[in-house]
């Protein structure tokens, strides 16, 4: 490994100190072990992807004027910044406080180029990287908070219309599962005669996989309150049964 010059006692370890004291090589010592942590992080990341796949979100439906486009989790904090900057000041949100980052950023480098490595030395540098997590982290969630509001504030119907739709498959692909649980008869008697006896669909749309698309919040904020021809509670009285078929749909993963 690396030629000896890290391992503390070999000849060249010894001379590379002597030569350079305090220092350590940028190749292969510094790399080495950029890579084997990139390497490690890669693949942790990329198990954890293969485990848990994101499903896509809705089609574009160009019908739809209730849509409020917003962009993904990770630009939201951009996203957020932008409102800050009303009328021609915007220049300032979409250019330069992005560029000014980026340049401080790439820069770095050469603007920080003190010795002390450890977070407590180095105030500045510390106290910004800090700031700007900070920062980073309020934004994303402000822009999300403002983002459900409007969702709330522009009718029902559209809080569906943001989350996945499941796909329309033929009845006899479908697989339900758990049919011995009490949720099931509640489905079979209230929900099927609009999403059909397998979910499929038929007045309402098709509910066979919704556990997959929608997570158990999603589903009881939903059905509880209807919406868009949904009767609300899908028409039911006794909130036991309620939560049985709720228990029941959110394990229905297609
Ligand atoms: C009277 C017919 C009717 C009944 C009964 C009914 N639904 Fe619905 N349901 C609909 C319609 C119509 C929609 C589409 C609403 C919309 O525009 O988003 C819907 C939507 C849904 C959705 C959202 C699906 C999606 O992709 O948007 C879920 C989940 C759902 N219903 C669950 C249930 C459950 C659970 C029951 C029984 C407790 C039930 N429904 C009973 C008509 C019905």
């Amino acid at each position: 490994m690396a030629g000896g010059e890290r391992i503390p006692g070999t000849p060249r370890y010894r001379h590379h100190l002597l030569k350079n004291p305090g220092t350590e090589p940028f190749f292969p010592n510094f790399l080495l072990k950029e890579w084997i942590a990139g390497a490690i992080f890669l693949t942790a990341f990329m198990l954890w992807i293969v485990f848990n796949p994101v499903p896509l979100g809705s089609k574009a439906n160009p019908d739809d004027t209730s849509f409020i486009p917003v962009p993904d989790w990770y630009f939201l904090f951009l996203y957020q910044l932008l409102k800050y900057y009303p009328g021609s000041a915007i220049v300032f949100g979409t250019v330069l406080v992005p560029l000014a980052a980026s340049l401080i950023l790439i820069f770095t480098p050469w603007l920080d180029v003190k010795k002390a490595r450890h977070p407590y030395k180095r105030p500045l540098a510390t106290g910004g990287m800090v700031l700007v997590t900070f920062l980073t982290i309020w934004l994303t969630n402000e822009a999300w908070i403002q983002h459900k509001a409007e969702l709330a504030s522009s009718g029902g119907g559209a809080v569906t219309t943001a989350l996945p739709k499941v796909p329309k498959i033929p009845k006899s692909q479908i697989h339900l599962i758990d049919t011995n649980m009490p949720g099931y008869q509640v489905f079979e008697s209230t929900c099927a005669t609009c999403h059909g006896s397998s979910g499929e669909g038929v007045i309402g749309p098709p509910i066979y996989a919704i556990g997959k698309y929608w997570n158990e919040k999603q589903l009881t904020d939903f059905v509880t309150k209807g919406g868009g021809g949904m009767p609300a509670k899908g028409g039911l009285t006794n909130a036991k049964q309620l939560q049985e078929v709720l228990d029941w749909l959110s394990k229905q993963k297609g």
